[in-house]
């Protein structure tokens, strides 16, 4: 554990804070698993695996309005369904619902293996490759990209809008607005070039045929599921796959027991999104007094469920700091666990398996390039291929 003293008002789990948040966490646990944060207009934070899930159970004290994202995602409007509390969320979800069942994702198997094999192959030519911009990146773009209907051509300007919305939003919010704001008039005029087209099987096509409580959506509710969606689908399983890059290129022993048994990679994934968690937290706002952990936390007060610190506590999960490939009973809080738990998780597990699968079959056994490479985010991953 690195030698340094955390101030509870200073905690954050955005941006260079995620460098030493494992170390964060464990110095948190012990002096207050309640804590509260000066950052981002204050906030309290529940760091027990246990407080988080009863939080998640409990939606009518912890409501996800105004939002969940904090600092916002480059927008005000409340994104659909991430952003809506019951009653009106139920009808909301269900809209997404076919587009995600374990059947519908099995159907994308083919293509999802085509994509991470002919993206493998380019970062197997090379000697030090960025494999975060070869890999991790294009897969979930064009694997989403393709199921919601978002043209081919238009796909190299979504990994731009993405850092400045998600990665500059805490130091540079003007930036994440103006991307966000740009983002908008791309999902207009998506939608408006769709109208009177012959009917095509996407996540378009589902949303402007849906209805909830017996009417058509309205054309700015279109706008913030495809907000919404973009910047969910996307840059959380980008994140997933260069993460578990990240980690095996540090771990030969993985390397090779995962290599020579393919079977044991849907364990491995599960582990890595457990430990390196591409989603660090979301936000509530509370909606009565109440007490979690013995701490008082007043109506409208925001409180972060910091699902990375859950995932690593020691009263869940023997070793919890150890990343165990093969660790049995990994139950994690990676997609959340109450009403708004992810509903791309079936789509985005997968596509971080077949990742794995393609990537380790074609690619000759790889290391770090460069120390002291963050284990977070999207940005280069330097490898080293061949031995
Ligand atoms: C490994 C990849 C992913 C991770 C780790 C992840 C994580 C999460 C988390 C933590 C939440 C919030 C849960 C809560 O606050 O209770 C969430 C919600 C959501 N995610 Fe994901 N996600 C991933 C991939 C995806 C993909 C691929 C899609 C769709 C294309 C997606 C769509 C959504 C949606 C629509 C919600 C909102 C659900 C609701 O409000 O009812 N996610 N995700």
């Amino acid at each position: 554990m690195m030698d340094k003293i955390v101030d509870p008002k200073d905690f954050d789990y955005h941006g260079p804070a995620l460098d030493t948040v494992f170390e964060t966490y464990q110095e948190l646990r012990g002096k207050c698993p309640v804590g509260h944060s000066e950052k981002h207009g204050g906030f309290w934070f529940l760091t027990r695996n246990e407080d988080i899930f009863a939080a998640e159970q409990d939606p009518a004290t912890f409501a996800v309005s105004p939002s969940m994202l904090m600092p916002a995602f480059g927008t005000d409007v409340p994104l659909i369904p991430i952003d809506i509390d019951p009653p009106e969320h139920t009808d909301y979800r269900r809209v997404l619902l076919p587009l995600f069942t374990p059947r519908a994702v099995a159907k994308l198997n083919d293509g999802m293996h085509e994509t991470a094999r002919k993206l493998a192959e380019a970062v197997a030519e090379g000697e030090v490759v960025d494999a975060s911009a070869l890999f991790a990146r294009p897969m979930p773009t064009i694997i989403f990209s393709r199921l919601a209907g978002f043209p081919e051509k238009d796909w190299p300007m979504f990994d731009q809008w993405i850092d400045d919305i998600i990665y500059e939003r805490t130091d540079n919010p003007e930036r994440a607005y103006k991307a966000g704001s740009e983002v908008m008039d791309y999902f207009d005029e998506l939608l408006k070039s769709r109208e009177g087209m012959p009917k095509q099987d996407d996540l378009i096509e589902i949303l402007t045929t849906a209805e909830v409580n017996g009417r058509k959506l309205t054309h700015d509710e279109l706008l913030s599921y495809c907000y919404l969606l973009f910047l969910a689908g996307l840059d959380t399983t980008a994140w997933a796959i260069r993460s578990s890059l990240w980690y095996l290129a540090q771990n030969p022993v993985a390397q090779k027991q995962l290599r020579e048994d393919r079977t044991l990679i849907p364990a491995a994934v599960e582990e890595f999104l457990r430990t390196l968690s591409p989603v660090q937290g979301m936000a509530r706002t509370c909606q009565k007094d109440t007490v979690v952990s013995g701490q008082e936390i007043k109506e409208g007060d925001r409180v972060v469920l910091v699902f990375g610190a859950g995932n690593r506590d020691p009263e869940a999960y023997t070793d919890p700091d150890e990343i165990l490939i093969d660790r049995p009973n990994n139950r994690h809080l990676a997609f959340g666990a109450g009403i708004h738990r992810c509903l791309g998780s079936n789509l985005g597990r997968q596509e971080v398996v077949v990742a794995l699968e393609e990537f380790l079959g074609v690619v000759d056994e790889f290391s770090l390039a460069e120390q002291d490479q963050a284990w977070h985010g999207v940005g280069p991953l330097m490898l080293k291929i061949g031995g």
